[in-house]
């Protein structure tokens, strides 16, 4: 049996993941097998065939009957099975404490793939695995789960890569000869669904992506769908706040900012900051979405778990305080969620009582 990639975290990006890479891998070889290493409730998600669908495509299965799903890794020290790519798809909440259980998986030829949204978790990898490659990679689309084993990509975009420099490890210099073929059979086979491409400037694609997540923590903190959150001024002149806040400290870091949405980074507060009856026009695919949609950082907090709040907002907090730029607003959000947190009942804050 052979196991060429893991994939650790068995939740929605991680299923999603799991479709397409299980099948993939079939394909290019009959035996490989794909790891799953996952919590105990999530198993009934990864059987034989799994399904997906999008905003555009019609529902589609694939074949995973190669998952091999575990709960566990203490087995697998011994049988030095090591995959070439371990993809890590927890939450950056998740990270510290997920160093233990890949150790097992990491051989000294294995390639890890951070898919964590925000800035700065993957130092956590590098530092416990500081010979092997560590590469980025970005989602852009959001993943919900509609039924058992049927993961739907709510929105568009083409997963990013990084590429890393050759020489940067040079026992490594073959990593993409090793794990291209993967990357391009899935855009061979599931570039419609699932469009993959490398990024040689990762660290700006990831500011970029952070700008856009800062909407996140406000979605929280209304207790309220993301759609009614950007249709209500007072949260889009808080959310326009951040940006600025945030564009500041990527420009003095001399990070140019890639174009990820249909507005380029430095326009989106100009854009927030319209008033109702223009908002909704301008910018119609912000909020021409699923009235009911919420962002990842209200259902942590509906679920009582920690948020990603230290990795997106707080990048830009730590990095503002580095070079000397006040982040005022993010202050204030990042303390709210944080209590929020902690708060036994949920409830909501409005604008008005984040901008007194
Ligand atoms: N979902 C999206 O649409 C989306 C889009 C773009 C980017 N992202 C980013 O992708 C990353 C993953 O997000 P997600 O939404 O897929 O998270 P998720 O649905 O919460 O999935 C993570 C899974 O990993 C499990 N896990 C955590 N630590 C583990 C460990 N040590 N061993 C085994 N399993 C473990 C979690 O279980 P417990 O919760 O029980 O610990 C959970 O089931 C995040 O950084 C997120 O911001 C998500």
């Amino acid at each position: 049996m052979h196991v060429e990639h893991a994939i650790v975290g068995a939740g929605l990006i991680g299923g999603y993941l799991a479709a397409h890479l299980a099948d993939v891998t079939l394909q290019l070889q009959s035996d490989a097998r794909l790891l799953v290493v996952g919590r105990d409730y999530a198993k009934c998600q990864f059987g034989p065939r799994m399904t997906i669908s999008d905003f555009a495509t019609p529902v589609q299965t694939r074949d995973t009957q190669n998952i091999e799903f575990v709960t566990n890794t203490s087995s697998w020290a011994s049988t030095k099975r090591y995959p070439n790519v371990v993809w890590l798809t927890i939450k950056c909440t998740g990270i510290k404490q997920v160093v233990p259980d890949i150790r097992p998986l990491i051989g000294p030829q294995t390639i890890v793939v951070c898919c964590q949204n925000g800035i700065g978790s993957d130092a956590v990898i590098r530092q416990a695995f500081p010979d092997n490659p560590v590469i980025r990679c970005m989602f852009p689309f959001n993943v919900v789960k509609l039924n058992k084993g049927h993961f739907h990509r709510g929105s568009s975009g083409t997963v990013m890569l990084e590429r890393l420099p050759l020489g940067q490890y040079p026992v490594f210099d073959d990593f993409h000869q090793r794990f291209s073929p993967v990357i391009d059979a899935l855009n061979e086979q599931y570039g419609e669904v699932f469009p993959c491409a490398w990024c040689s400037n990762m660290d700006a694609l990831l500011w970029a992506k952070c700008q856009v997540n800062l909407t996140n923590s406000v979605n929280a903190l209304s207790n309220l769908s993301l759609k009614e959150t950007l249709l209500d001024k007072g949260y889009r002149k808080i959310i326009a706040l951040m940006m600025q806040e945030h564009l500041a400290v990527c420009a003095a870091q001399g990070i140019a900012l890639p174009k990820i949405t249909k507005v380029a980074a430095k326009f989106i507060p100009t854009v927030l900051r319209l008033p109702n009856w223009l908002f909704s026009r301008v910018a119609k695919s912000m909020v021409d979405i699923d009235p009911h949609a919420k962002l990842s950082m209200w259902w942590d907090l509906d679920q009582g778990r920690a948020t990603e709040i230290d990795f997106i907002n707080g990048a830009t907090m730590i990095a503002g305080q580095r070079l000397g730029i006040d982040t005022p607003m993010n202050n204030i959000v990042y303390a709210a969620i944080k209590k929020m947190e902690k708060a036994p009942t949920r409830y909501a804050l409005s604008a008005q009582d984040l901008l007194k």
